[in-house]
């Protein structure tokens, strides 16, 4: 593959756009398709495809808050007004969000651990295709992902734990960049 200035850019400078400033127009059907893609073109050991990816947009979001805050009161009888407004609008902000589902298979030799990761590898490459597309992303989990009532609700099944919500949308604020970890901690060259 030949140097590419436009992509080495890119990964030098990418970052999340918070939910909260992710805005309409959200990608036409069309970008959609391909954004999904290329979010599960990712290494995959044996080709297992072992995650599954579940789309809300549209009155759906709506909808998915209002569930949202009806387990959330459950979980907690004591919650407030304020909070459960919280919760109805955990999907609205953005025009779209992708959830992405690690739905492993029983396999002799990749071990589930592998393919949690190869679930991850399609949350980030949703971020960049997003990206590339035009549009800002995030990657959450937050409570529902964990909270079996809710991630049900959200589409999980049985076996399944959901890795990302990704959010895309137009940015409404523009971020300042971000720090680079220090390069000197995390990288070591093996002596022996
Ligand atoms: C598995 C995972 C779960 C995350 N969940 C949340 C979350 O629930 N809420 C949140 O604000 N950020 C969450 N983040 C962090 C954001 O995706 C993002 O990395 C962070 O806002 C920093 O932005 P950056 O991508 O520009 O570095 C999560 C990241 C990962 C990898």
């Amino acid at each position: 593959m030949a140097e590419n200035k436009e992509v080495l850019d890119y990964l030098a400078t990418r970052r999340s756009t918070p939910v909260d400033f992710l805005g309409a127009p959200g990608p036409t059907e069309g970008q959609l398709a391909e954004i999904l893609k290329l979010g599960v073109r990712v290494p995959d050991h044996a080709k297992l495809n072992p995650w599954r990816l579940v789309i809300y947009q549209g009155d759906a979001r709506a909808a998915v808050g209002e569930k949202l805050a009806q387990i959330a009161r459950v979980n907690n009888p004591q919650i407030d007004e304020k909070e459960l407004e919280t919760e109805r609008n955990r999907f609205l902000p953005a025009p779209l969000t992708i959830g992405v589902l690690s739905s492993p298979v029983e396999h002799f030799k990749v071990p589930e651990f592998e393919q949690l990761l190869s679930s991850a590898g399609v949350a980030l490459n949703l971020l960049h295709a997003a990206n590339a597309a035009g549009f800002a992303a995030h990657w959450v989990t937050r409570w529902f992902a964990y909270d079996k009532a809710a991630a049900s609700m959200l589409g999980a099944k049985p076996g399944e734990r959901f890795v990302a919500f990704v959010h895309i949308g137009t940015p409404t604020r523009r971020l300042e960049d971000k720090p680079t970890p220090d390069m000197k901690k995390i990288v070591t060259r093996w002596a022996g």
